[in-house]
């Protein structure tokens, strides 16, 4: 176990004034995560955050993302945070189910989520802006400084990316506190509701990309965007857009792969092919811009379903 994990659960144990017994969760893709229990029942859930993730730009400054996730406990959507250490915190531990892409396009599912993402972007601000047009700039300058191997093609189609902010900025929207970052593995179903989790990437955005990127990473087919956008805006306005930072988010998240095989490769998650996902999600962006919708998209239209 790194020594910066077993240096907060020395503290944890301060904290608790007990000693605590900590099981790795594996799921996670970046940071340390464990779960917390003490012998007499109670249950954490310990996140230390690894500092090499912020400095390659796979997230948001520590102390921002701190910040953001105490914001959104506030709102009732994030886990509660009940003790902050330097670099990592200890949270409410949810008793749920970890969604899976199948679940999250379950039509009551995309309700909920629809719901919990209300409840987020209608809460305080957060710390700092985010844009995913920024982070796929940053990102691909990365990728060049450090000559990391991005998909064949994927410098033919940075120009795409351009057309599409300019297409949002014609119908731009108030940036609201999102996530940024709403796969599956981020959305616990606790109770009735949904609860979402890990805010590395959070910034205030425009909700369209929230939204998108829910759909890009759980493979939504257009209606299921469709039934996602009117769960959250009450009707079908903004389906262009959402589709749209679909397409974006696919081509971000591409390089967010390449950069973590690139450049904090002891972090990999054991037996997840990251240049694998690169490649995917890469070969998902192309297919929706090839597409002939792509030109109703840009044009704010709702391309006609065949
Ligand atoms: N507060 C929590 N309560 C219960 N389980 C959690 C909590 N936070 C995270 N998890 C579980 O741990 C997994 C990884 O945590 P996450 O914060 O998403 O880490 P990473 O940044 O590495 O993705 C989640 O997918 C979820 O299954
Ligand atoms: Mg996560």
């Amino acid at each position: 176990m790194p020594d910066a994990v077993n240096d907060a659960l020395d503290l944890v144990a301060g904290w608790a004034g007990r000693p605590v017994i900590s099981t790795i969760i594996k799921g996670g893709l970046s940071h340390h995560i464990a779960r917390i229990e003490t012998e007499d029942g109670d249950r954490w859930l310990l996140r230390v955050l690894d500092p090499r993730i912020a400095e390659t730009g796979l997230g948001i400054p520590l102390d921002q993302e701190i910040a953001n996730t105490v914001s959104a406990a506030s709102t009732g959507v994030g886990a509660r945070v009940l003790h902050v250490m330097p670099g990592a915190v200890v949270l409410e531990y949810l008793d749920g189910v970890t969604l899976d892409a199948p679940a999250v396009r379950g039509p009551r599912t995309i309700e909920k989520v629809a719901a919990a993402c209300r409840r987020l972007h209608t809460g305080p601000r957060f710390v700092n802006d985010f844009s995913i047009f920024r982070k796929l700039d940053e990102l691909l300058s990365r990728c060049r400084t450090h000559g990391l191997p991005v998909p064949s093609g994927y410098e033919d189609v940075v120009p795409v990316a351009a057309d599409i902010e300019a297409a949002l900025a014609r119908r731009s929207l108030p940036t609201v506190p999102c996530h940024n970052d709403l796969l599956a593995e981020n959305l616990i179903a606790a109770g009735p509701e949904i609860r979402i989790v890990d805010y590395q990437l959070s910034g205030n955005n425009d909700p369209r990309f929230e939204l998108g990127d829910i759909a890009a990473e759980s493979d939504f087919t257009p209606d299921q965007v469709v039934r996602l956008t009117r769960a959250y805006f009450g009707d079908d306005e903004h389906v262009p857009g959402v589709r749209l930072n679909l397409i974006t988010s696919n081509l971000t998240w591409t390089l967010w792969f390449v950069v973590h095989q690139g450049l904090v490769r002891d972090r990999a998650l054991p037996g997840f092919d990251y240049s694998a996902e690169a490649a995917d999600k890469f070969a998902q962006a192309v297919r929706d811009i090839e597409d002939p919708s792509f030109g109703h998209l840009i044009d704010g239209r709702i391309p006609p379903t065949n």
